[in-house]
């Protein structure tokens, strides 16, 4: 992954209209962060974020500013001592298509190289996007369970069609990814959504 603050000569105009930066995120971008997450949270393609649970983890955000407006964002939660998720990322519909999500995604993915996390996975519907990155899609159920504990408030919940893809730093062996499945911090879902699983009469 290679190290730039703002994106190559050839997708930045001249102007400063146009400028494109991708930084970190600040508290005051948060207004802007949820407006862009909400439309894709009603069209169940993201998870919806309240003002609480971006301002918790703004230092999570990257985002990407053209001529002083965010027009996009990705998030790096860190999960384990060698596993992290790329969450809640996005491009403005006007924006997409420009490079923004990959180089957003280059810059998270080079916070998890600093962070020396061995993998990092994300849940999605963009398995070409993902693809185009270097990632692979896995079994979901090889990921932690403690993931699914934000799932409760996808609309889709509990009928999930997102692929699991993951990125390797470093070679690990075949099976569970993250802690391993025993651990007590580990969500069990059936305590979180009593009457999970059973038949209703
Ligand atoms: C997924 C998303 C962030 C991609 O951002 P983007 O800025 O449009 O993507 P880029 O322009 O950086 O594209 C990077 C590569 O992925 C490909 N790509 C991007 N979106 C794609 C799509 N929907 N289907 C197929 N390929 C896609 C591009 O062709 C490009 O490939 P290349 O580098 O070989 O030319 C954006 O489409 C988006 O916001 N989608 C809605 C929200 C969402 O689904 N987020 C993902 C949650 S994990």
């Amino acid at each position: 992954m290679t190290e730039s603050n703002t994106l190559t000569q050839s997708t930045v105009p001249n102007s400063d209209v146009d400028r494109v930066v991708i930084r970190p995120a600040i508290a005051s971008d948060v207004r802007a962060i949820k407006d862009l997450v909400d439309p894709f949270a009603r069209d169940a393609v993201m998870l919806p974020k309240s003002l609480t649970d971006l301002y918790e983890s703004v230092r999570d955000f990257m985002v990407i500013e053209v001529g002083g407006e965010i027009a996009g964002m990705g998030a790096l939660h860190v999960l384990w001592e060698d596993l992290a998720e790329i969450r809640t990322l996005a491009v403005h519909p006007d924006h997409q298509g420009k490079g923004f999500g990959k180089q957003v995604t280059i810059k998270l993915m080079e916070e998890a190289e600093r962070l020396e996390v061995g993998r990092v996975f994300a849940l999605t519907y963009q398995e070409k996007f993902f693809k185009s990155l270097g990632f692979r899609v896995v079994d979901k159920q090889l990921l932690p369970k403690k993931i699914w504990g934000d799932c409760i408030h996808c609309k889709k919940f509990p009928m999930c069609d997102e692929i699991a893809v993951v990125y390797d730093f470093r070679p690990y062996p075949e099976g569970p990814i993250g802690p391993p499945p025993e651990l007590p911090q580990v969500i069990d879902l059936k305590v979180l959504v009593p009457g999970l699983g059973e038949k209703k009469e």
